[in-house]
């Protein structure tokens, strides 16, 4: 070193490697959002007599996209140990074999291509957010859930599922890319949501032009490859219509619940029944439906009903009286600019002007989800004929 150490005052000890170590534990890796100490990354830590500490931290992979974030991390957890009077930290890569630990370490040991969701005992509530017709607000819908969900403390994973019109990742403000380990992708984080989306596989936003069999691989390869981490709600974003995904979400994911959404109009209320409909067949449960656009609010604070009104409550009805088991009608949202203003700034309206109406019901309708209890109440018990 080339200038003269700093005298040890003597005035604090000298930390211990275990103090050291307890404040490394406070450190999570950014992407994995696990304690940088449980994950194998923390190695040659050490302290010497002027209290200077020093630490390797070895990435999951050199190109790790968030090391200034886990340099700056550590370097404070470890600056705030009383005694410390300096930190280095050298930044360093796993080992294919401290990969691999990581790994089976992350899947809980379970052998790959599982998808934990499906597992039986696995305690995530997946919701699939369908409708029969396009632009009705269903991505607008599971974006703002799955950020009103995250706010109130739960952990949110969202799929993006809509091969043809990926929206997720703007409207979740998602400017990170997915990171690759090995064969394990590490999802990117926004407003505490872990989104992944077929848009970040694809350059330079070509059209995807996919076939059912490659969808389903794409979809399994979402829910099996990514490292989610213990999720208490998964949302995933359906494409329009009843088709391939929705047999693929009903294949990969039995225990998925449906979230239908229709706009006021009766047309696209016959619409959205035919995508709950599909339920009946598939044996899934449908969680509620959810009415968007359901009217503006003028300055004179009436309302008036621009898509016309009474869908929500007819797809509620008719998919009660078809699956035999109470569909709720969860929320009405109503028309409101700073919803669009949100999606197109990727603040989602239920963080960014969280008392404009439409973020009052969409904030409602996360509450009523969030505190829903699991239970055989509204399922369909598959006694009957799946349809056909
Ligand atoms: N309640 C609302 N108030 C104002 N604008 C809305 C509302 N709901 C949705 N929008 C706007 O309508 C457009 C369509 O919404 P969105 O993309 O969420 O629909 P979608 O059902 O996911 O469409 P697609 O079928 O294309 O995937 C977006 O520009 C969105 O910002
Ligand atoms: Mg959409």
């Amino acid at each position: 070193m080339p200038w003269p150490r700093p005298t040890y005052s003597g005035k604090v000890s000298r930390p211990t490697l275990e103090e050291l170590t307890a404040a490394l534990a406070k450190v999570n890796d950014p992407e994995i959002r696990k304690p940088i100490t449980d994950l194998g990354m923390v190695t040659d830590l050490a302290i010497d007599e002027a209290g200077v500490a020093s630490v390797t931290i070895l990435l999951t992979i050199a190109a790790c996209p968030l090391k200034d974030t886990l340099t700056r991390d550590a370097t404070a957890a470890l600056r705030a140990v009383p005694g410390v009077t300096d930190v280095r930290v050298t930044l360093g890569v796993m080992s294919d074999e401290q990969r691999a630990e990581l790994k089976t370490m992350l899947r809980g040991g379970a052998p790959e291509k599982e998808v934990p969701f499906a597992k039986p005992g696995s305690l995530t509530r997946v919701y699939a957010v369908a409708s029969g017709k396009g632009g009705v607000g269903k991505s607008s819908v599971t974006a703002n859930l799955a950020a009103a969900l995250a706010q109130q403390g739960l952990k949110v994973g969202v799929v993006d599922a809509d091969i043809y019109g990926f929206s997720i990742p703007r409207m979740l403000g998602v400017t990170g890319q997915p990171t690759q380990v090995d064969d394990m992708i590490l999802p990117p984080i926004a407003q505490e949501v872990k989104v992944i989306s077929i848009g970040m596989f694809v350059p330079g936003n070509q059209p995807v032009v996919w076939r059912g069999p490659m969808l389903h691989r794409a979809l399994n390869q979402f829910l099996a490859d990514v490292f989610w981490g213990d999720l208490d709600v998964l949302l995933l974003d359906l494409p329009p219509g009843t088709g391939d995904v929705a047999i693929s979400t009903a294949q990969l994911l039995p225990n998925a619940e449906i979230l239908v959404v229709t706009t006021p109009q009766a047309a696209a209320a016959e619409v959205a029944e035919r995508a709950g409909a599909i339920a009946t067949q598939t044996r899934q449960r449908v969680a509620g439906v959810i009415e968007n656009m359901s009217w503006l609010e003028l300055p004179d604070g009436t309302r008036q009903e621009i898509f016309g009104s009474g869908g929500g409550a007819q797809v509620a009805e008719s998919l009660t009286r078809l699956l035999g088991a109470q569909v709720p009608l969860l929320g009405q949202i109503p028309l409101d600019v700073s919803l669009r203003e949100g999606a197109d700034q990727g603040t989602p309206v239920v963080l960014g002007k969280p008392t404009s109406p439409a973020a009052t019901a969409l904030r409602a309708i996360a509450s009523g989800l969030a505190t829903r209890s699991r239970g055989l109440a509204g399922r369909s018990l598959g006694l009957t004929p799946a349809g056909r």
